[in-house]
């Protein structure tokens, strides 16, 4: 599998707002992405904005609504609608949503909606107090009692010069949304995959902790990857500077303890537990309320044990029978295949991914990834150096493989 976002052909309405400019790096997004983006634009989205900005980023026409009324017109608003894969309109204002709310089609934007039959994402742009008028409120609500799927408007500065609910979404997390809404229903809609990332944060007082060099890069992307087929997906984070993927209910841990609950609490209904977070195996046995002065110099923190949480989770497993299918990590740095071996069968895994962090192009921080999958069974997969989401997709097929088994 891939970008569910590739091959797809995405109607993009473009409306009068502002934020029109921003449908711009959208659709220049989408297009990298390997959409065929078709984009529809209204008489007042063309005062903001060319169709030529959006055919230069597309390759393609980009409509406005004269391509209604001409000896094409009829066939183009259906076709439009019939071959779309997703329909989003980004910005949205208040005027559109309110002819979409009423099944008006008095242009080619709002003609091409109701001949649409597929999805439908909105991305509404506009002054807060349009926004959070009843008549706006409405229609959104109308809207999405059928279905239709709406990110934002977020808070933040207006072209008003006012604060408010009324930003159009940042084109990246439309992005990340149009993704998420493509990939649902992939081959493992409806299973529940549980993915640690990141490292801990062991405090040792309030401005100092013992953590590790993992930036959470691999375990997003195997977030990513179980996103893009349809999973249902609990990311388990450290901390991070990353955004979580769209669609994942993510939750935020700092220390080893908070991920072991995390994962206890969420594992138990699993169809897997993929754990790629370095957690710390060891914290300050004592954490101490006030910050230590330089004065007080200390030679030493004392130390204590971690719970390993993939042990756990493999009492949880032999009385339970959950999560199905448990997948480890080892990154080492020396006698890879030994060690590795050996932390597959201690915790009870049917997969660990080993990946020696000395090895240019492999490890924490970095893009890419150098890999071996273990199986129980002394099976050995070698990957060839490849980006982090695609160790991601090859680990998921595994994963898509073991499950559609069942
Ligand atoms: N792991 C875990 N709980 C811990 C430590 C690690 O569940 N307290 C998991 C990691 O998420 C990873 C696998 O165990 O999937 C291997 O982690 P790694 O740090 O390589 O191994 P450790 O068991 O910690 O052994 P060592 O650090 O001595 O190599």
């Amino acid at each position: 599998m891939s970008n569910p976002i590739q091959n797809k052909r995405i109607v993009l309405g473009v409306t009068g707002s502002i934020a029109a400019y921003k449908a711009a790096i959208l659709t220049s997004k989408l297009s990298q992405a390997g959409a065929l983006v078709d984009v529809i634009l209204t008489n007042s989205a063309t005062r903001f904005i060319t169709p030529l900005t959006f055919q230069s980023v597309t390759g393609r026409k980009a409509y406005v609504e004269d391509d209604l009324w001409g000896s094409e017109g009829h066939v183009t608003h259906i076709a439009l609608g019939h071959e779309a894969d997703l329909l989003v309109i980004a910005p949205a204002s208040a005027n559109t949503m309110a002819k979409l709310a009423n099944g008006i089609g008095d242009n080619l934007l709002t003609v091409t909606a109701l001949a649409a039959t597929c999805p439908m994402l909105i991305a509404p742009a506009m002054d807060a107090g349009m926004f959070s008028h009843p008549a706006t409120q409405t229609n959104v609500e109308i809207l999405k009692s059928r279905g239709v799927e709406f990110t934002g408007p977020m808070p933040g500065h207006l072209a008003s010069g006012l604060e408010g609910l009324g930003r159009m979404t940042e084109p990246i997390e439309i992005e990340s949304r149009i993704r998420f809404l493509l990939g649902k229903n992939g081959p493992l809609a409806g299973k529940r995959i549980i993915v640690s990332a990141g490292r801990t944060e062991e405090p040792i007082d309030p401005v100092r902790f013992i953590t590790n060099r993992s930036t959470g890069k691999q375990g997003y992307a195997v977030a990513q990857a179980a996103l893009d087929v349809g999973a249902n997906v609990t990311l388990i984070s450290g901390p991070t500077t990353l955004t979580p993927p769209s669609g994942a209910d993510t939750i935020l841990v700092q220390t080893a303890e908070q991920m072991l609950n995390a994962v206890i609490n969420t594992a138990s209904n699993a169809d897997a537990l993929i754990m790629t977070a370095a957690v710390a195996d060891f914290r300050p046995r004592r954490y101490s309320e006030e910050k230590i002065k330089k004065e007080k110099v200390f030679s030493a923190i004392e130390l204590e044990s971690t719970a390993d949480i993939l042990k756990q989770v493999n009492l949880l497993r032999k009385e339970k029978g959950f999560p199905k299918h448990v997948v480890g990590f080892a990154a080492e740095s020396n006698e890879l295949l030994e060690n590795a071996a050996l932390k597959l069968k201690n915790k009870g895994l049917d997969l660990i991914v080993a990946n020696d962090i000395t090895k240019k192009g492999a490890g924490f921080g970095s893009e890419t990834n150098r890999v071996i999958f273990l199986f129980p069974d002394g099976k050995k997969q070698e990957l060839p150096t490849l980006s982090k989401y695609d160790v991601a997709d090859h680990l998921i097929q595994q994963v898509t493989a073991w499950i559609s088994k069942e």
